[in-house]
This record gives C-alpha cells, structure tokens and sequence, in this order.
C-alpha cells in the first residue's frame, strides 16, 4: 500500500507555476491535496484547479503583488515552491554579459526568492511550520561558460542564501531545502532540440545526444522529466520528509561528476 503525503488543506505557493517543472509541481502538489497558487507574467490556458497571479516576480512590484494576493486569499502559507528560473541571456561569454544581464540574471533566480521569503516566512515562523523549497540548478556548481555564465552564478547564490535561510528558520519549525535539477526536458528544451536540429540539419535524437554531450554526458542516458522533479519536490514538502533541512537535492541522472 502507498502511503500519501498528506498535503490535504495545506496552502501551496509555487512561482513559475504555467510551464515546464512548475506546472509539474503545481499537479503534483494538486493531486496530493493541497491548495495552490500560482504565478507567472502570463496565465496559460486552461489553468484551472489552481489560483493564478499574474505577477513578473523579478521586480520588487510584482513580488508585493503575489505577497497581497496571498495574505487576501489565504492569510497563512504552508508551502512555499521557488519555480522561477531561467535565463536569456546571449551567447558570447563573459564579455557580453553587460550590468544589465547580471541584474536580470540575479533579479529573477536569487532576488525573486529572496522578495518573496522576507515577506512570507515571518508567518510561517509565528505558525512555528512550513516548507520553502529553491529549485537551484547543477550550473551552481557545473556552470556552463557560453551564455550562462550569469545564471549560474545566480543559482550559487540562491544555494548558499537557501542553507543560510534554513539555519535561521529551521530551529523556529520552518524547513527550507533546495532541488537542483540537471537538464529537464520540459517544452522549452524540445523546442531548443528541435531548433539544433534545424541548424545542424540532424535527426532531432542526435540534436539531443548534442545537448547531453555538451553537459559532459547524462550516466542515465536521458534528461530529467518534469514530474520527476515535481515527485521529489511533493515529497520534500511533505511531512514524510520532517526530518530534511538545509540540505540539497541533485536530480540530474548522474550528471555531476562528483561524490
Ligand atoms: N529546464 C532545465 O533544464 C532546468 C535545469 C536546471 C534547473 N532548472 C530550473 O528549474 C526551474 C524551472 O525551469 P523550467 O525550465 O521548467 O522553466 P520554464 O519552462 O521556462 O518555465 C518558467 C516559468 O516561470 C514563469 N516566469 C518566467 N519569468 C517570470 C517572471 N519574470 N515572473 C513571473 N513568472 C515568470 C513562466 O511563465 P511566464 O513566461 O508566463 O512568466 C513559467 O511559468 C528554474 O528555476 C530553472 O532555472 C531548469
């Protein structure tokens, strides 16, 4: 017999929640019977169970905007997934990575999560529980030069803010934990294996070797999928996980090379 996870009547904020691993999350999350909000700049259609904010979390306005909307609908928070991620930053190195692409890379994966903890743990430490999760990234610590130098940069920020944050809300009942996923194949990396498909003139399962190669190869042979990482996030955040604090998970299918 599986055991649940418990989830019924806990409140769920998970940011970046119409896409890729966040969607998996917020069905995940759903399907273990909590209630949850999402944000994200554009609601996706057909989003149904869950609320929606729309919100661009890497701005302090925005962030302020999901904060209201959770203490109008909800007062209290439970859970609290930091989804959001990403970068768009060119191709081209260190030498067009201008202040403006620092700041966006650091807005969006640290500032964003950084916003939105100081105005919802407080909360939490007076319930004396909750669970806040940063979805990091391998790139913290197997940062890839060629456009992501600053994402990944921003990622190892997170980490270390993340384990700083757990050992002030850990002994007040609040765990923080992070998951650092290795390449997911969510839409956006089809599309990304279908357009160096395109490019190189192969067949779309070379275009993904390519991708896998230029990580230095995946032992498991294959990309994450996005439940996969939603599993292991519905888990941390359960209370069959009450004994994980400070800690992070890596779910790459062997990616980083070392112990
Ligand atoms: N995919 C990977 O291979 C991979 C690997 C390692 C780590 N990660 C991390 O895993 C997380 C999820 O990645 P993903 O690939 O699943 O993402 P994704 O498919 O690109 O989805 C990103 C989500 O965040 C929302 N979003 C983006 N910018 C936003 C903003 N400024 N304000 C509010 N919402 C915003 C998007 O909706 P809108 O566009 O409508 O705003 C969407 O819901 C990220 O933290 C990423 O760094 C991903």
């Amino acid at each position: 017999m599986t055991r649940p996870l418990e989830l019924q009547g806990l409140r769920a904020l998970v940011t970046g929640g119409t896409k890729g691993v966040g969607r998996a999350v917020v069905a995940s999350l759903l399907e273990a019977g909590a209630d949850v909000m999402t944000t994200a700049r554009s609601k996706r259609v057909g989003t149904a169970s869950e609320r929606f904010i729309a919100a661009d979390v890497a701005t302090p306005g925005g962030c302020q905007a999901v904060v209201d909307a959770v203490r109008r609908h909800w007062g209290r928070l439970d859970i609290l997934v930091h989804v959001v991620g990403g970068s768009t930053a060119p191709a081209g190195g260190f030498r067009v990575l201008d202040d403006s692409e620092w700041q966006k890379a650091l807005d969006l994966n640290l500032l964003a999560a950084v916003r939105l903890d100081r105005a919802l743990l407080p909360t939490m430490l007076e319930q004396r529980s909750g669970v806040i999760v940063h979805v990091t990234s391998i790139q913290g610590r197997l940062p890839l030069p060629e456009a992501t130098t600053a994402y990944a940069a921003a990622k190892a920020a997170l980490s270390t803010y993340s384990k700083a944050l757990s050992k002030e809300a850990s002994p007040q009942g609040v765990r923080v934990v992070r998951v650092a996923p290795g390449w997911v194949e969510t839409d956006a990396a089809v599309g990304l294996v279908a357009e160096i498909a395109r490019q190189g003139n192969i067949g779309m399962e070379a275009a993904r070797q390519a991708i896998m190669d230029s990580l230095g190869g995946i032992p498991l042979g294959r990309p994450n999928k996005p439940e996969e990482v939603a599993d292991l996030i519905a888990f941390l955040v359960s209370p069959r996980a009450a004994a994980i604090t400070g800690a992070e998970f890596v779910i790459d299918g062997g990616t980083v090379p070392i112990a």
